[in-house]
């Protein structure tokens, strides 16, 4: 899978993009991430790539003749077709059921805005998908684009240690969260891990698993439940 990240601040991405997970997908998943820099499609000797929004209002836009060509060149350097994403506050919220559709693609391309916003005219003439990573509102689309390429990438063959990781994980399959987990040392200020995980009981240690996700998820998230049932699984 080949994720391009287009923005004008390339650089506050690249530190996290080769750190940890992402940089061992890089390494053993066949998942490459390239970041593609607006500036240098920018107007003029400044590089200009923002501007006012016509008709008044806060901020500054960024200009749909220096995003358009950016993301273009993107678009020509992977022969994949791209699926287009641009990251804001107005698309489709970020879930899980999302992420996994994303993770099947061959290329994508992250457009992050910046300021106010784009040019509707770049989405219009590029299309693709707005995507919002939640109910609120940040300064910029960089956070979101990694946020975007951090839930698609560790969802890729091998990335996670064990293939089951992404399996189990809270909302994989819109079901439940999950439980409680428990490390060494088994006894810590007072606090001991519940005996269960130490007893060797393979089953009774997956029942136990399965009715604390079941209480914690009634509990925190009783609108997981309720979807299900509308969804009748
Ligand atoms: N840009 C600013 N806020 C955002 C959000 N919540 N999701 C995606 N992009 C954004």
């Amino acid at each position: 899978m080949v994720i391009q990240v287009v923005s004008l601040f390339p650089t506050m991405l690249a530190p996290v993009i080769t750190s940890s997970m992402l940089g061992r997908a890089q390494a053993l998943a066949g998942v490459e991430i390239r970041l593609v820099g607006m500036r240098p499609f920018g107007i003029g000797r400044h590089h200009q790539a923002d501007d006012y929004p016509f008709g008044g209002g806060p901020g500054m836009l960024l200009r749909a003749d220096v995003v358009v060509p950016a993301v273009e060149w993107a678009m020509m350097h992977h022969r994949e077709p791209a699926t287009i994403l641009w990251t804001s506050p107005q698309g489709r919220r970020l879930d899980q059921q999302y992420c996994q559709e994303l993770a099947q693609k061959s290329h994508l391309i992250i457009v992050a805005g910046h300021y106010e916003g784009i040019d509707e005219r770049a989405i219009d003439l590029l299309g693709g998908s707005e995507v919002s990573i939640g109910d609120y509102v940040l300064t910029g689309g960089e956070l979101p684009a990694l946020i975007l390429v951090d839930a698609v990438v560790r969802l890729q063959p091998g990335v996670l240690g064990a293939e089951e990781g992404a399996a189990n994980d809270s909302f994989s399959n819109r079901e439940l969260l999950e439980g409680p987990q428990y490390t060494r040392p088994e006894h810590y200020r007072g606090q001991s891990v519940p005996p269960i995980l130490l007893s060797g009981n393979h089953r009774a240690i997956l029942e136990w698993k399965q009715q604390v996700a079941l209480q914690r998820t009634q509990e925190r998230r009783p609108d997981l439940l309720s979807d299900r049932i509308d969804d009748g699984n």
